[in-house]
């Protein structure tokens, strides 16, 4: 294996940022400036990952990972997704738009683990389920260092038994979904310090420590709880690297929205955003369902954004958004370093 975290020359990762926010320039800026820059493969068609890792590459001189959904089965109730669907229907027609199919996918996955299996990035990182033993002893094959995202020491567990090399401890704080394995249950609460800090005690491997981190004191924190590298997603998203929308960027410095609530009203899986108008009208109401409410809501969300509405679309957000910096992001790495 020729990659492994502790050869970072800055404890820091670039999130993987799927729906736009994460760009190959964004993970090549973060691993020229000594982190690890990540490709998120989310959304994506096979082709265009392969592209977009082909370009960080070419932008950049140090280590870039992939990021992969893993696909669950479906549990999605069927007459749930109804129900949901009448209701954001009218939102739908003032935007003259109809909502998506409600339809299950599994994200592209057995393509895209060729296009990892052909590229080779130097790492490849895993949420929302855990992949098959053998997919991680292909990857290893390979020399592809393997990640898998976890939000509770049990998880972590399971992880490392079935073989992966490191994990990314993901807390309640973190901005965007959840990377919390059952589909349905609210998301663990445990905040991200007690948390890294109970997985360092069932397991050995190398950790990265994910959410609400947005100052150098909150990165220097999780490294003294044990982690070894600290993850970064919110605080890149106004950086000049980042595909972060604009209706998403000015949302983020907006006084308008000043706190985030986890939420499965914009993709039936949960995840941390800005509470926007969507978000409070539809909370109580919104199944259970990924991806099928997110097929289901992208036109909404998408019209939205044309219409530049921050209040119909995600606003993924940490806890820690409101210490955003814009400019590079070598600079926002320099300030998050301790
Ligand atoms: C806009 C956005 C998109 C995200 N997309 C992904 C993704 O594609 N894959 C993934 O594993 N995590 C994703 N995450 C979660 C991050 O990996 C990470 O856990 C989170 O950003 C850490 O919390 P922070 O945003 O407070 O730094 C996303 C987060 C944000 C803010």
């Amino acid at each position: 294996m020729s990659f492994a975290l502790a050869d970072l020359a800055v404890p820091l990762v670039g999130a993987p940022m799927a729906g736009g926010p994460g760009t190959p320039e964004l993970a090549a800026a973060v691993s020229n400036a000594g982190g690890l820059g990540f490709v998120a493969a989310g959304y994506l068609s096979a082709q265009r990952l392969a592209d977009d890792l082909r370009a960080a590459r070419a932008a950049g001189t140090g280590p870039v990972g992939v990021n992969l959904f893993v696909p669950q089965p479906s549990v999605a109730q069927p007459a749930e997704l109804q129900r949901y669907r009448d209701a954001l229907v009218p939102e739908a027609v003032r935007y003259g738009v109809e909502l998506g199919p409600a339809r299950w996918d599994d994200d592209g996955w057995a393509e895209k683990l060729e296009a990892v299996a052909d590229l080779r990035p130097e790492a490849v990182s895993f949420t929302f389920a855990l992949p098959d033993r053998l997919v991680l002893q292909r990857l290893r094959e390979l020399g592809i260092y393997t990640l898998m995202t976890v939000t509770k020491a049990a998880e972590a567990e399971a992880a490392v038994a079935q073989g992966i090399d490191a994990l990314v401890v993901q807390g309640p704080e973190a901005g965007g979904h959840r990377g919390s394995w059952d589909p349905v249950e609210r998301p663990a609460a445990q905040p991200l310090g007690e948390l890294v800090a109970a997985v360092r005690r069932v397991v050995e491997v190398p950790m990265v420590a994910a959410g609400g981190l947005g100052t150098v004191a909150a990165v220097a924190a999780v490294l003294d709880r044990g982690a070894d590298a600290a993850q970064l997603g919110t605080a890149l998203l106004l950086s000049d690297e980042a595909g972060t929308n604009a209706v998403h960027r000015a949302a983020l410095t907006s006084a308008q929205f000043t706190e985030t609530a986890v939420t499965r009203v914009f993709s039936g899986r949960y995840a941390r955003g800005l509470r926007n108008e969507f978000l409070r009208r539809f909370d109580d109401t919104a199944p259970a369902g990924y991806p099928e409410v997110h097929h289901m809501a992208a036109p909404l969300r998408r019209a939205a954004v044309a219409a530049g509405d921050p209040d119909w679309t995600n606003l993924w957000a940490g806890t820690a958004f409101a210490t955003a910096m814009r400019g590079p992001a070598a600079a926002v790495l320099a300030a998050l370093t301790p």
